[in-house]
């Protein structure tokens, strides 16, 4: 009788150990090192099943750089702008992309809506949903595809055999952590059986150039459920976020062996699923009436996409001893960087005072060109001044007081016109771009200069 192998790994950070210990060395967390049991047989492949005659065994050669042909036509179109343009074309064939995201916050509904918009031959494969469950929600959304095949399966070796059988050009897997492969004896979801049963889908899709997308779990920290490497061996890792109160949904690449990581999707979620944003900063500006005091429009860059969005201030006296600083969307120990300067570069008295700072439509950005817009909606808020509709701002604020200069300011210029804006502020010492533009471009180098303009 075979002897049963086991190994320790760390549950945190996938390392592995020959032993138990109390602190994992590498991600120095306590008591995450569980016992696995793995059993490996000789032969390890993407099932047994497998007719092997696909593969022919030969020695890989070196090319001249020049001499490599690009096939354009090796990427599938998805039928989705935004998952396109973040993927940086398509679905590259035979690679390996990683879903990641907070649970319910629409990583089944994308991919169930891409396998039924793509005219290929889906398998769609979950572990957490039944075939009725996945037929309900494919009624809800709009499109239809025959050629979409639903299986309820958790073991790789079976979903191998279907695949052989049904021969599908891409592969869906709902999700890794329910993954299970006869060839480890740990339970689903374990550091072991993630990396084993990613292994076999990552020998697969090479082998056979079909593309997988993994659906996988995140953490409490916000990281990919499972080992870190699974991260290193797949080729696209893609993150959908957003907030679940509100109904936009960001798709971002963290790694992305064919393309940028600068590109993002926006989604917002709808009752007949997930509709493409073409135009994000519409409807990331409240729509109002008459301005009010406390709110200012940023113009802002989110990789390479521009996105116009809108900074609410609430600056009142503090109720208690100890003032109030509440963000959401922002940085709050930023905020405070900025009410410090305001406070000693500019003179304004805001240690007494409450002050909340809101990003409208729940998303966050970490672009230094927001800064102009969260002091002048704090000065709007303080002055109880609104600030006129038709002015945004780009521009980072230093801790000297000076309004310091943001890259690809022409972008966010031209953006800001496309929008019907009439007047954008930003640094003295950004470049200011030769091309005459419509908009009235202000320049700043100080506080007190904003200050001057606006109130
Ligand atoms: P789901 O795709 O199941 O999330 P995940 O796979 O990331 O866990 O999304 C679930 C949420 O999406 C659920 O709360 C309901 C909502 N939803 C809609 O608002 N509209 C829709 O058309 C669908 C299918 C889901
Ligand atoms: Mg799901």
């Amino acid at each position: 009788m075979a002897k049963t192998k086991t190994t320790f790994f760390c549950q945190n950070c996938g390392t592995q150990y020959a032993k138990w210990v109390g602190k994992c060395n590498a991600c120095n967390e306590w008591n995450t090192i569980v016992e696995e049991v793995i059993q490996k047989e000789e032969s390890r492949g993407f099932g047994r099943n497998w007719k092997q005659t696909s593969v022919i065994k030969k020695v890989a050669k070196p090319l001249k750089i020049n001499d490599i042909a690009i096939n354009e036509e090796d990427r599938i179109d998805t039928k989705n702008n935004e998952l396109n343009s973040v993927l940086g074309g398509g679905l590259v064939k035979g690679s390996i992309t990683l879903l990641g995201g907070e649970p319910g916050i629409g990583k089944s509904t994308l991919i169930l809506q891409i396998a039924l918009s793509i005219d290929k031959k889906v398998l769609y494969v979950s572990g957490e949903e039944s075939q009725s469950q996945i037929k309900m929600r494919a009624e809800r959304l709009e499109n239809t595809n025959a050629e979409c095949l639903v299986l309820t399966e958790t073991k790789t070796q079976h979903i191998f055999k279907n695949i052989e059988e049904t021969q599908p050009d891409v592969v869906v897997i709902d999700s890794i952590q329910t993954l299970h492969t006869d060839y480890i004896e740990a339970s689903p979801g374990t550091i072991s059986q993630i990396r084993e049963t990613t292994a076999e889908l990552i020998k697969f899709a090479k082998e056979t150039s079909t593309p997988v997308i993994l659906i996988g779990h995140i953490t409490k920290e916000g990281a990919i459920a499972g080992p870190k490497i699974l991260e290193h061996m797949v080729d696209v890792v893609l993150q959908f976020e957003g907030d679940r109160n509100h109904t936009y949904r960001i798709l971002r690449a963290q790694k992305n062996r064919f393309g940028s990581t600068a590109e993002l999707g926006i989604y917002e979620m709808l009752g007949s699923g997930l509709r493409e944003v073409e135009n994000p900063s519409e409807i990331l500006i409240s729509e109002k009436d008459e301005s009010l005091s406390g709110t200012a429009i940023a113009a802002t860059l989110e990789g390479m996409r521009p996105l116009m969005i809108e900074v609410q201030a609430l600056v009142s006296t503090a109720v208690y001893g100890t003032p109030q600083r509440s963000t959401t969307g922002y940085n709050t120990k930023r905020l405070n960087m900025i009410l410090a300067v305001l406070e000693k570069r500019a003179g304004f008295r805001l240690g007494a005072k409450d002050v909340f700072l809101n990003i409208a439509g729940g998303i966050s950005v970490d672009d230094p060109a927001m800064d102009l817009a969260v002091v002048t909606a704090i000065l709007s808020s303080n002055e109880d001044e609104a600030i006129p509709q038709d002015y945004c701002f780009a521009a980072e604020v230093g801790l000297a007081g000076e309004i310091r200069p943001v890259n690809r300011i022409e972008q966010r210029i031209l953006e800001a016109e496309k929008l019907g804006f009439q007047k954008i502020m930003i640094s003295k010492y950004n470049k200011i771009p030769s091309k005459k533009h419509k908009i009235q471009v202000l320049v700043v180098s100080k506080i007190e200069e904003v200050f001057n303009t606006l109130f």
